[in-house]
């Protein structure tokens, strides 16, 4: 029943005396309800309740084939979502055989012979009970749904967020952003091929764009310097991985998390020559192995837009190989070759857009 108004609410009496449905319909109908259904036989009770789903039942208990408690019985199984006023009709006045009506899913009683004016406004009562019910369940699924809805809206603003402060990060050295997002798809399908499961995928997809964010904290003339880094240049830009771990420190996160581990990791090195903490094979979580192969890749595979270098992938995946079990994880290596076909197709989705134009669009107009 989703009117508000009682008269509309579905009653459907199944009762086997055919002069008591008569009876009832004709006083139903005299006190207004306009939804009245019928049957003297019990067997056809689910059907019609499937099809009616009415408001209300009136149920007499003593029927031949199946009887009231059997009907009740019926009901529990088809009816698992919503509240469902029964009323019983019955002569039998032993406390016991009330008990077991009520046990048995009865709401409320009707004693034969009936009291028209009693049962109409029993009817009533019983109707309005079920409007409120109806009315209680949509508001808590209105409320539900704002709930989702405005939780979702702050996952994605969380998510654009972190996505906009990666962008920040990377804008020097790619100011299209291409490569934290070709980098982080590549890493996802990586980790998949791995081995990991969807949602971990997910985290590593969100959480790796951050990977350089402590490149925030290294000086602009270290940063930008186009000829090779003195040991003391080399030193600062070193702390990176540090800084980067500590701006994302302390998160219950799981994504942030995630991604302090990949800033504090992506630069170790799989036989212990990488910084800052020299760590070694597996004691560098994979997450920090999967970016610092899928980094290496994306750089090596485009155009850095200060110097224009570039390989193409068999030379990349080579250059990659030739390295593995010195800088990078072997077993990663050999993951990286079978997804291949599926790494170009991101990256031909991805193409850079070329510097210049970029540039422009931050022009003044007229310039
Ligand atoms: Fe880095």
């Amino acid at each position: 029943m989703t009117t508000r108004n009682i008269e509309d609410g579905k009653i459907l009496i199944i009762d086997d005396e055919p002069g008591n449905v008569r009876v009832f319909e004709r006083v139903l109908k005299g006190a207004g309800f306009k939804n009245i259904f019928s049957t003297t036989d019990s067997l056809k009770a689910e059907e019609m309740y499937k099809e009616i789903r009415p408001d209300l039942i009136l149920l007499d208990l003593k029927m031949p084939h199946l009887d009231g408690f059997g009907v009740m019985e019926m009901l529990k199984q088809v009816e698992t979502e919503t509240y469902l006023p029964i009323l019983v009709l019955t002569a039998q006045r032993e406390p016991s055989t009330r008990i077991r009506a009520l046990e048995s899913g009865a709401k409320d009683f009707l004693s034969k012979p009936f009291e028209m004016t009693e049962a109409v406004t029993r009817v009533k009562n019983m109707l309005e009970v079920r409007l409120l019910h109806n009315e209680i369940r949509e508001h808590n699924r209105n409320l539900e749904r704002k709930v989702q809805e405005r939780t979702e809206e702050l996952e994605e603003s969380r998510l654009e967020l972190i996505h906009r402060l990666s962008r920040a990060a990377e804008y020097r050295d790619h100011p299209s952003g291409r490569h934290i997002i070709r980098m982080s798809h590549y890493c996802s399908r990586l980790a998949q091929e791995m081995g990991w499961n969807r949602d971990q995928c997910e985290l590593i997809y969100l959480a790796s764009p951050l990977y350089d964010i402590g490149k925030i904290g290294i000086p602009d003339h270290i940063l930008s310097k186009p000829e090779h880094l003195n040991p003391q240049e080399l030193e600062v830009m070193r702390l990176h991985p540090i800084i980067g771990a500590e701006i994302l420190s302390g998160s219950d996160s799981a994504l942030l998390q995630m991604a302090e581990s990949i800033c504090r990791t992506h630069r170790e090195r799989w036989d212990g020559s990488g910084y800052p903490c020299g760590l070694k094979g597996e004691a560098i979580p994979l997450e920090g192995r999967i970016v610092a192969v899928c980094d290496e890749l994306d750089k090596l595979t485009n155009a850095h837009p200060y110097d224009g270098v570039k390989v193409d992938f068999e030379d990349a995946v080579n250059a990659i190989a030739s390295k593995s079990g010195t800088l990078f994880d072997p077993r990663i290596i050999e993951a990286l070759k079978h997804i291949m076909p599926d790494i170009k197709e991101i990256a031909a989705q991805l193409p850079d857009e070329d510097h210049e134009k970029i540039i422009s669009r931050y022009r003044p107009v007229g310039n």
